[in-house]
């Protein structure tokens, strides 16, 4: 695919459309390559992934339905276990989040955060490159501790999102996007 068709092509898909196949750990690998080219001040490599597919997708709908229980003591059962079953909807979760140096003299936390969601955007664009199908998706999880410690975050560090990645089961229609015009200015 030419990269320029590549990169105006790509868009999200909802994560209950997403189905097998999903890229296999090797492939992941491969195509993490690109997120290892984010920008990234003073050569951090702040980014984080975690692969979660197969049963391991329940253990975190679990660590989810936890943590919202907690997080809400009235959420009805329903609520619960809608929470729980986020991750079962694509075979292939990715937990990306960065791993924050705190109190570095040059690179403060909200710079190895924006170098994080580069390098998940470059793993988007080659996953859409390469065939498959997926969209970044936080929710109030990302912020709760009691998802993060589970994964091995620190309190410090930033939980960017969860990549959900497949194929699609459907063809979503082509979104209209925004006139780059409305967005630019010449000073
Ligand atoms: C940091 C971040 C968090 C997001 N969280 C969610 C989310 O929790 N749920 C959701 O449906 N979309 C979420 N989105 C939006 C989707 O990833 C996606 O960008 C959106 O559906 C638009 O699709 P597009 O990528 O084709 O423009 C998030 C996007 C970003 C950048």
């Amino acid at each position: 695919m030419d990269a320029m068709e590549c990169l105006m092509g790509r868009q999200s898909t909802p994560a209950g459309l997403l189905v097998e196949p999903a890229p296999s750990d090797g492939e992941v690998l491969t195509l993490l390559q690109t997120a290892m080219r984010a920008p990234d001040h003073g050569a951090l490599r702040p980014w984080r992934f975690l692969i979660i597919r197969g049963g391991r997708r329940q253990d975190l709908g679990d660590i989810f339905a936890a943590a919202l229980a907690r997080r809400e003591p009235e959420a009805g059962s329903d609520e619960v276990e809608k929470a729980r079953g986020k991750p079962m909807r694509a075979p292939l979760v990715l937990a990306v989040w960065a791993e924050i140096v705190e109190n570095h003299p040059k690179v403060p936390p909200i710079e190895q955060v924006v170098a994080t969601g580069a390098a998940a955007q470059n793993l988007l664009n080659a996953l859409h490159a390469q065939g498959y199908d997926a969209i970044l998706v936080t929710g109030a999880p990302c912020y709760d501790e009691n998802v993060k410690a589970p994964l091995g975050l620190a309190p410090k560090d930033t939980l960017v999102g969860f990549i959900h990645i497949g194929t699609a089961k459907q063809m979503t229609p082509m979104k209209k996007r925004p006139d780059p015009a409305d967005y630019l200015q010449t000073w």
